[in-house]
């Protein structure tokens, strides 16, 4: 793995990251019905595809190695990974058997020309604790340029409005005052989703489907809570790495406390996260 630290995003990119990235993949997959797009995009008019944000390329290696069995008249693709960083792109054989392809993109810069109009399907999970609120409007912008007339944007995020404690423990609201305390201050949106949404509609973009996922929907696993407990301690992680670099006492900081104590409860099963995942569908004019 390259390039282990990214300065300008706030969660961490290392091997534990990684690891959670693709765990989460794999939840995420239960949670949205063992399907990895929802059925207002119609695979058959799907030929080249972009996931922006990719991370270590999860979701692009899943629908390249699923498409052949979910497309009746399957024809080859193009599949294209970006993402501002490369340290967790994938590097194994499978994604050179699937022809994938990955280059190290800033969202809010724009893609280079050759990406002009290529892709039928641009793809963007989980950006919340990637870009700030201000910069939404100019990624937009640069995911749209990269879209054919008529393809579709499919966006997948957690809006941090519906991001609950449920334990009623007083350690686990002090976590959750901290992690909106530090979204707040970096200017991350807590409602990304509506944003996103509300961009769409001003672009001109069709909405195909809007869709929930609560917590509460899965009572018998809390397969949202097991989402959003990795996430916050990666985030808390990361937080305390930085504050690490800034304090110069040898105490343990704020955040680095709210980190040890959210790994000490979680590991003993004590914290109830619940949140609502939502996945969005747009089509560009033709
Ligand atoms: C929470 S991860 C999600 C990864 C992947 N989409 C998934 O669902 O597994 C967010 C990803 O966005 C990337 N990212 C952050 N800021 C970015 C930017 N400005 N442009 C492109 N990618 C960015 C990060 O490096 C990270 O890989």
């Amino acid at each position: 793995m390259a390039n282990l630290e990214n300065p300008a995003y706030i969660l961490p990119c290392d091997a534990t990251e990684a690891e959670r990235l693709n765990q989460q993949h794999n939840l995420l997959f239960r949670v949205l019905g063992q399907r990895l797009l929802p059925s207002s995009i119609p695979l058959e008019k799907v030929h080249s595809v972009a996931d922006v944000g990719t991370g270590t390329g999860i979701w692009l290696q899943s629908l390249a190695s699923q498409a052949p069995q979910l497309s009746p008249n399957y024809d080859q693709r193009y599949y294209h990974g970006f993402d501002i960083g490369d340290a967790q792109f994938p590097s194994d054989s499978r994604s050179e058997d699937l022809e994938l392809k990955f280059t190290t993109q800033d969202v809010l810069k724009p893609f280079p020309r050759v990406f002009r109009s290529r892709f039928d399907l641009v793809h963007v999970r989980l950006f919340s604790f990637a870009l700030q609120e201000v910069n939404l409007k100019i990624a937009m912008e640069n995911l749209l340029r990269i879209l054919k007339p008529g393809g579709y944007l499919y966006w997948e995020d957690t809006n941090w409005t519906s991001v609950k404690e449920t334990s009623g423990l007083a350690e686990g609201s002090a976590i959750k005052e901290a992690i909106f305390r530090n979204m707040r201050s970096r200017g991350l949106s807590s409602h990304i989703i509506d944003i996103v949404h509300r961009l769409g509609l001003e672009n001109g973009l069709r909405c195909l489907s809007k869709a929930d996922y609560h917590s509460d929907d899965y009572p018998d696993v809390n397969v949202l809570g097991a989402l959003a407990s990795p996430a916050i301690e990666a985030f808390l992680r990361k937080l305390s790495l930085n504050e690490r670099l800034t304090n110069n006492s040898e105490e343990p900081g704020e955040l680095e406390t709210l980190f040890k104590l959210h790994q000490e409860l979680n590991a003993k099963g004590l914290l109830r996260w619940k949140e609502t995942f939502t996945t969005v569908v747009y089509q560009t004019p033709f």
